[in-house]
């Protein structure tokens, strides 16, 4: 079953064409990681789906469902922004809490529902810190629980592990794989790192000047990349395989 489609959409800004174009069909469970350089359309394509953006042309849907003019607040998608957008003046509780406030959920639900997400992001016990008193990763997790809270369809990643250094990464990386498993919640994350791409994605799909060029298991794309612009892209993973 689909978990999210993007049929043929396009997006500009004045004479730029962010998106040009793009389909891209990710199975209901999937990771679906989108890799591809600075500028290349990956934060405007995550906005389009969101519905923060409007495209200009084509269609969107989760499931049978078509929400290409459905308002943001009815398309229970979780998001974490490139820079976790946490509220800085919330602790890590209300910043958990918040999407369930706005729903209206009852204090009792909420308290139980926030508890078994800081236990599935491991940070039972920072319930009243800031986000300023937490450590990158810590900020991570918090971002992560809070895009989870409403149950979402989707979960929408923006280069989640930018901020992360590398000692603690490969940590990072297994608990939000094995996160996404548990929660069996279809995802779509966007990076420009290759080789977190590699190690993140079900399948990839590369991107590139507003355009996905390739899309495939990990594999497939290592043993059979679509040309010279994907060889290019991929090259780093090339070099740590040697
Ligand atoms: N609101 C906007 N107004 C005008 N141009 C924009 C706007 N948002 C994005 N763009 C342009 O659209 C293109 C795609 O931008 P986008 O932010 O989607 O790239 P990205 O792949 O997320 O890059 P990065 O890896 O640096 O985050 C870029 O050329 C960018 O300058
Ligand atoms: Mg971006």
């Amino acid at each position: 079953m689909r978990g999210l489609y993007i049929q043929n959409v396009s997006k500009s800004f004045g004479s730029v064409r962010a998106l040009d174009d793009v389909e891209l069909l990710v199975e209901q469970g999937e990771f679906m990681v989108i890799m591809g350089p600075s500028g290349c359309g990956k934060t405007t394509l995550l906005l389009v789906t969101l519905g923060v953006l409007k495209p200009d042309k084509g269609s969107i849907w989760m499931g049978d469902r078509e929400i290409t003019n459905l308002p943001i607040e009815e398309r229970n998608i979780g998001y974490v922004p490139q820079d976790f957008g946490l509220f800085p003046h919330l602790n890590v509780y209300e910043n958990i809490a918040f999407g369930l406030r706005v729903k209206g959920i009852p204090r009792k639900e909420t308290d139980e529902r926030v508890k078994s997400l800081l236990q599935m992001v491991d940070l039972e016990g920072f319930e009243m810190r800031k986000p300023k008193e937490l450590s990158g990763g810590q900020r991570q997790r918090v971002a992560l629980a809070r895009a989870l809270a409403i149950n979402p369809s989707l979960l929408l990643l923006d280069e989640p592990l930018s901020n992360i250094d590398e000692a603690t990464k490969a940590e990072v990386i297994t608990n939000l794989k094995s996160l996404q498993r548990k929660t069996g919640v279809t995802t779509v994350c966007v990076t420009h790192n290759p080789e977190d791409a590699f190690r993140l994605g079900d399948r990839i799909a590369i991107m590139y000047s507003g355009r996905i060029i390739q899309c495939g298991e990990p594999r497939e794309i290592l043993e059979n990349p679509g040309n010279d612009v994907v060889k290019k892209l991929i090259a780093p993973i090339y070099v740590l395989l040697k």
